[in-house]
């Protein structure tokens, strides 16, 4: 049997992993700035992540939602304690998209409304709401069409305000990222989030904060919108949450009440799941991770202003992009092939840089002097690069 060919795969064979690094099956060892997608938080492997894993595999792996499962609520605890938000309700599901569906139906269960407001370069997800929410029709199918989903400008003020004014009272939701990440690390200005609080405030609907990437501490802050100070009604997470392990949720405020029956998923929160990203949580808490990730993003992005071929280094924490000048068009490529670096990339023309929160300052260096070598090479001969096209 074939495998459904979705994925614009690199011809590399990834067998072994521990903290920034990975291996492919030559023992060619890789620096991972890419953090297996944005997943990777504690780093590759850590060994209290596997013992956690571990143990809890060998005591139960998975009972049903229908009886009580006191590690949810040991993490439910962690969590409220490390985000802040201790009196808010946590609902546990299994990936990002999930987490966007759930944050989105239930603003609209409990607004009892049907208008959800986007944003230009959005991404959510590619399940049927969260990809209607999502700005890029080549992945929205024509059952996922739907005149329920409004896509305004990102940062734009005015445009929220004016949609507002006419059609406020039909709004459940607005939902945004605080920093883009398939969009191309676009970061919202404070107002702009204020100004979703208040609108939502004077209209009653509910503010969703897709924190899927820019969450869980890669900004510097457990959540990205708090560098904004203000709190979401919904959080979504997923991503760092489990370092590799599927898990997602939401953060649910106080003034929102649940009903039995309204939201349900057979894996969410399983045993294992829950012990997951209890060992994450754990690390990060012990280790000051969020601390770290903002100094060491802070390092990072000065240093990469220093180099010429790439412009408009910004993000927050460890979650960066850049443009990579047309000459250089061949950079991510040339970092991966020739310098054995994974780094992310946006269309048409960025790279992102989310690597684990884990990861040291020398690695970083290690990043920058390969950057610096990348660029020389990439400059004294820009077009015959012998970089062999992947299908990246
Ligand atoms: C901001 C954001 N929301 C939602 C998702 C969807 O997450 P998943 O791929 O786990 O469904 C992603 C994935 O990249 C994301 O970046």
């Amino acid at each position: 049997m074939k495998l459904f060919d979705v994925y614009p795969i690199n011809d590399i064979n990834i067998v072994r992993a521990k903290d920034s690094y990975v291996w492919d099956e030559n023992g060619v060892q890789y620096l991972d700035m890419y953090g297996g997608h944005a997943v990777i938080s504690i780093g590759h492997t850590h060994p209290h992540w596997v013992k956690r894993i571990d143990e809890q595999l060998n005591q139960i792996a998975f009972y049903s939602n229908s009886i009580k499962i006191p590690i949810q609520q040991e993490l439910a605890d962690k969590l409220g304690k490390i985000s802040g938000k201790n009196n808010y309700q946590l609902f546990l599901c299994n990936s990002g998209a999930e987490a966007t569906e759930n944050a989105l139906k239930l603003a609209s269960f409990h607004t009892g409304r049907k208008k959800i407001i986007a944003f230009s370069k959005a991404f959510h997800g590619r399940t049927s709401l969260a990809v209607s929410a999502t700005d890029n029709p080549a992945i929205v199918a024509p059952v996922n069409e739907t005149d329920n989903v409004i896509f305004l400008p990102y940062n734009d003020e005015e445009a929220l305000k004016e949609y507002f004014q006419q059609h406020g009272r039909y709004v459940a939701a607005v939902i945004v990222e605080a920093i883009q990440g398939v969009g191309g690390i676009a970061v919202a200005t404070e107002n702009f989030l204020k100004t979703i609080r208040q609108l939502c405030n004077e209209n009653g609907a509910s503010f969703i904060a897709d924190e899927v990437q820019c969450g869980y501490g890669r900004t510097g802050k457990f959540f990205c919108l708090d560098y904004a100070n203000i709190d979401a009604d919904i959080y979504t997470m997923a991503k760092g949450m489990g370092n590799g392990f599927p898990v997602g949720g939401i953060l649910i405020a106080p003034h929102i009440h649940p009903k039995h029956g309204m939201l349900g998923t057979t894996f969410g929160g399983n045993h294992l799941a829950c012990a997951a990203a209890l060992a994450v949580l754990e690390i990060i808490e012990q280790d000051d991770l969020i601390e770290k990730a903002h100094d060491n993003g802070q390092y990072l992005m000065n240093e990469l202003k220093q180099f010429s071929g790439i412009k408009n280094i910004r993000g927050k924490g460890l979650m960066i992009g850049f443009d990579v000048a047309d000459e250089f068009k061949k950079l991510r490529k040339h970092l991966l092939q020739k310098h054995h670096v994974f780094t992310g990339e946006a269309k048409p023309n960025v790279i992102r840089l989310l690597p684990s929160l884990s990861i040291h300052r020398r690695q970083l260096d290690e990043f920058l002097a390969i950057m610096k070598n990348a660029i020389e090479e990439l400059n004294s001969n820009p077009l015959k690069s012998n970089v062999i096209d992947l299908r990246t």
